[in-house]
């Protein structure tokens, strides 16, 4: 099958080397000639884990392929749109400018029959509107939401949990577009990958609904946190004491710092300004308290760092073990891990901050903190560390070994992913969040 995506960014060029991979011939065009370039080179622009490796094996046999050119779209037969949905300067809404500008670039390329499979997470009733705007082109647009993490993306890719086709209300658009969707997602069903064949409303839904999900259950864990702290409980053992009831499960019962990226704190706030264009604002209204306690954990991170520097912070050494928005990613959009160093900073502490992979991405946004590449250069004089990202070589220190390096050992935990026994056995003052 010839397939188009639109839009190369974290979604996009994953998506576009996922479907060389399944078979198919893929074009990929993104409006950033940087991006294009190093793409084309079989070179992914950011750190994903295996994307590297699909990209040289696709463009090496050139069935894969990418271009700045719109007119390259033209003979696939589904066009898929991954282009970003941030949010709105100075707002909280879904910000649709690329969503729509790619529609609008790509309709003179395509020929009628041809299917338009919106990936991007739009607020509900994007699509529909969408498909007025196509007019009589003789295209069909279809919503196809995309639930890939960073980080593991290319699997989330080629074996996702469940994929959701949103199809148009018309039953001969509804009939070309699953017949589209079915041929390019052939050997994903073929494993018996759950399918949800829906409306446009729903497969919209579908997508805000599961990330407010998740960020509402990290920010519950968040504030059973907040309560541990002014009752001396411990919030990881009532994690994994009430994730062993199936029906709670212990997945995203991880208390710490809170959520970050380019999705759940966006996407939960695009919903919450849609369910108030829609007249529904109190549906979601508890949304409002997700982020709110979200952000708090940020501050209560600050909050230890100030108390372990007695108060104190300017001038002091403080080590941030993590720059990016979670492990396994070079993404620091949102991250609380940056909004700490900075917040750090403004209070005039002297911040060394080091990551795996996101100095680049972090030093673009947030020149003024002070870079270090090796984790030694970072800890070395410290009065205290702050482990922000739970990256695999940070999780493993062995306190034993990094306590001669700092002028006291003391670490702030924003993760809890350590063991306070051993670290206070090394002779470390430990804090953790909603930890004893
Ligand atoms: C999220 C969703 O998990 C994906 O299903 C979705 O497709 C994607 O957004 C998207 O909309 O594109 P992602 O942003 O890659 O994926 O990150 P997550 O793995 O969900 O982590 C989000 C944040 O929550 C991270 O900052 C992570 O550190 C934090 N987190 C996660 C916790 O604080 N505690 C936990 O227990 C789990």
């Amino acid at each position: 099958m010839r397939i188009s995506v639109i839009g190369c960014g974290y979604l996009g060029a994953v998506h576009a080397a996922a479907m060389a991979e399944l078979g198919h011939e893929v074009v990929g065009i993104d409006v950033d000639p940087g991006k294009i370039a190093a793409l084309t080179r079989g070179e992914a622009p950011f750190f994903e884990p295996g994307l590297p490796e699909l990209l040289q094996a696709h463009v090496a046999t050139g069935r894969l392929r990418f271009s700045t050119d719109m007119a390259e779209a033209a003979g696939s037969t589904i066009h898929f749109i991954a282009v970003g949905t941030p949010q709105v300067r100075g707002g909280t809404a879904a910000d649709l400018t690329f969503v729509d500008s790619a529609i609008d670039s790509l309709l003179p390329y395509t020929n009628p029959g041809d299917v338009i499979a919106g990936k991007s997470t739009v607020p509900v009733g994007t699509a529909t509107r969408l498909a007025e705007k196509m007019g009589d082109s003789g295209a069909v647009i279809a919503w196809n939401p995309e639930f890939l993490r960073e980080g593991w993306a290319v699997k989330d890719s080629l074996t996702p949990d469940r994929l959701v086709f949103g199809l148009p209300p018309e039953p001969t658009d509804a009939t070309t577009a699953e017949a589209a969707l079915r041929e390019a997602y052939a050997p994903v069903l073929a494993l018996d990958t759950p399918l949800i064949v829906t409306d446009f409303a729903t497969a919209e839904l579908v997508k805000v609904s599961a990330n407010a999900f998740l960020a509402t259950k990290i920010s519950f864990i968040n504030a059973m946190a907040e309560i541990a702290e002014v009752t001396g409980a411990d919030v990881v053992q009532l994690a994994e004491a009430i994730g062993h009831d199936d029906r709670i499960g212990k997945r995203f019962l991880g208390a710490g710092v809170g959520f970050g990226g380019g999705c759940l704190p966006k996407d939960i706030r695009a919903f919450t300004a849609r369910a108030e264009e829609l007249g529904r604002a109190e549906s979601v209204a508890f949304l409002k308290e997700v982020d709110a306690i979200n952000l708090r954990r940020r501050q209560r991170v600050v909050d230890h760092v100030i108390d372990a520097l007695d108060g104190e912070p300017h001038g002091k050494v403080v080590a941030v073990l993590g720059l990016a928005f979670k492990p396994h990613s070079d993404d620091v959009r949102d991250s609380p891990a940056l909004d700490v160093a900075v917040r750090l900073k403004g209070l005039g502490a002297d911040v060394r901050v080091t990551d795996p992979a996101a100095i680049e991405n972090a030093r673009a946004r947030h020149p003024q903190l002070d870079y270090r590449e090796s984790f030694e250069d970072t800890v070395t004089d410290a009065e205290v560390v702050v482990l922000v990202t739970e990256w695999d070589e940070y999780r493993h220190l062995d306190p034993a070994v990094v306590l001669p390096l700092v002028a006291r050992p003391q670490i702030v935990d924003a993760r809890n992913s350590y063991d306070p026994a051993r670290w206070r056995a090394a002779g470390w003052t430990y804090r953790g969040l909603g930890r004893r």
